[in-house]
């Protein structure tokens, strides 16, 4: 079950998600810069978020963010470097980063070609930006997840070890069923972000999603249930395909 307390956005289709999205980004952004002088924020990897980025890049909302106080990070990368394809980092600087005007000092890019030493690299990144802490981890203003088939976020995949990580912020994974290496932000500092956006889209998710929604399940099985323990504000962001197989009960 996740809990009543989270914000459930439901949008017709991907289209108005993006545009919803954008529209939570800017908000979050504003409300924060009214509070303190900067804004953090942690990128989900995937295709889901892809059209949120691309529509922060064109000026209808590019126009409205004080970029120079956004501070890009990533939640989780794959173990390559910035160039490659499989890369979270190059999807969002191609989309988003490489169209706005942020100073580079703002990209906080996991250089997951260090492998291991990526984790603690960042790890040393987050300790040194990100000001607010919650003991002991770094409070993010903004962190947006994404959903897997499998109920895994970020790079949390069932069954792994990262999910039992209570120190350290940042760590590395073997991710068997990918025969990869992944750098990936940990449970307790995604628990601690004042806000968590998470983005679900199409068909192939409403099971899973119903899954999560409908019954308890332990986080090692679908590891997205972590958000329940988040201290935050959680908003879910979830279009009509993938919300086909919810029912009301879900909700009562
Ligand atoms: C990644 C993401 C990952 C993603 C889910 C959903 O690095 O791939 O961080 O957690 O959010 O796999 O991916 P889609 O949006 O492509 O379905």
């Amino acid at each position: 079950m996740i809990s009543p307390d989270h914000n459930f956005i439901f949008c017709e289709n991907a289209k108005e998600l993006s545009i919803k999205g954008a529209n939570y980004f800017i908000d979050c952004v504003s409300e924060s810069i009214n509070k303190s002088a900067c804004f953090n924020v942690a990128l989900s990897g995937g295709s889901t978020p892809k059209a949120l980025y691309y529509l922060l890049s064109k000026n209808d909302y590019n126009k409205n963010i004080e970029w120079k106080k956004v501070h890009f990070f990533w939640g989780d990368e794959r173990a390559v470097p910035a160039h490659d394809e499989e890369s979270n980092f190059r999807m969002a600087f191609e989309i988003l980063l490489k169209q706005i005007d942020i100073p580079q000092s703002n990209i906080h890019r996991i250089k997951g070609e260090l492998i291991e030493e990526a984790a603690q690299l960042y790890s040393r990144e987050l300790e040194e930006n990100i000001k607010i802490k919650k003991e002991g981890m770094p409070v993010f203003d903004l962190i947006i997840l994404g959903l897997g088939s499998d109920g895994h976020t970020a790079s949390l995949f069932p069954g792994s070890e990262a999910i039992n990580e209570k120190h350290l912020p940042v760590t590395s994974v073997y991710v068997e069923k990918l025969d990869s290496t992944r750098i990936t932000m940990t449970p307790p500092v995604i628990k601690a972000a004042k806000n968590v956006l998470i983005v679900v889209s199409g068909k192939e998710k409403a099971t899973v999603l119903n899954e999560i929604m409908a019954e308890d399940h332990p986080v090692n099985k679908y590891p997205l249930n972590l958000v329940n323990e988040c201290t935050g504000k959680v908003t879910w962001l979830i279009d009509k395909d993938a919300s086909g197989k919810l029912s009301m009960k879900n909700f009562e």
